[in-house]
């Protein structure tokens, strides 16, 4: 499965697939960043993985950027999209090029705290249990349909760090479970709700 991979940060999602699933179920073919600082980019550089920066400040405007990213990621023949610590919003055009290929980590058990802070939001909320989701992108901010959740209580958790360091290895395992479910071709869209996606050959 063609895969690109679409960072803003440090990569430790991406560094879980190029380890996890590269080479095997799925094949990175690309990784796009948002900013050239991005440790991501060094990540994908180490193992020879074609990297390009698309900064908004370089386009004209979001559509202009998004038009670019697409024909690139096309281009480089992707067919699923995995947004890993991905800190830009893709419009619907962008969407429509990849179609029910896009996929989103996000820390929290969604439809809770959504865009970007989940976990500050979490904490200044007071839950005791906390989680991340990995879910199918659509023209909203985290709304899409749910692949895979997975929760861990932390009821003493006060600071951001402490409550990152126990979901990212949560996000890396998820991750990389759903691009493999994904290529194996095992996650389907329920036909009486398309928001429940079931998952063949017994995980999830
Ligand atoms: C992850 O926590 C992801 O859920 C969030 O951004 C972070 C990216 O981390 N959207 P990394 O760049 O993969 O290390």
């Amino acid at each position: 499965m063609p895969t690109a991979v679409l960072v803003s940060g440090a990569g430790t999602n991406l560094q879980a697939l190029l380890d996890g699933v590269h080479g095997r179920e799925a094949e990175i073919v690309a990784v796009a960043s948002s900013t050239a600082s991005a440790g991501a980019l060094e990540r994908a550089r180490a193992r020879e993985i074609p990297v390009a920066v698309f900064a908004r400040s370089d386009y004209a405007d979001r559509a202009a950027r998004d038009e670019a990213l697409g024909a690139w990621l096309l281009e480089r023949g992707t067919r699923l999209v995995v947004l890993a610590g991905y800190m830009e919003l893709l419009g619907e055009r962008f969407l429509e090029r990849f179609p029910g290929a896009v996929i989103n980590i996000h820390p929290s058990l969604l439809p809770a705290f959504p865009g970007v802070g989940a976990v500050e939001q979490a904490l200044a909320y007071g839950v005791k249990v906390f989680g991340v989701t990995v879910h199918f992108v659509d023209a909203g901010v985290d709304t899409g349909p749910v692949i895979l959740q997975r929760a861990v209580e932390l009821p003493g958790a006060r600071a951001p760090d402490e409550v990152m360091a126990a979901l990212r290895p949560l996000e890396h395992a998820l991750l990389a479970q759903a691009v493999r479910l994904f290529a194996r071709g095992e996650l389907q869209a329920d036909t009486a709700n398309p928001r429940h996606i079931a998952i063949g050959g017994g995980e999830g």
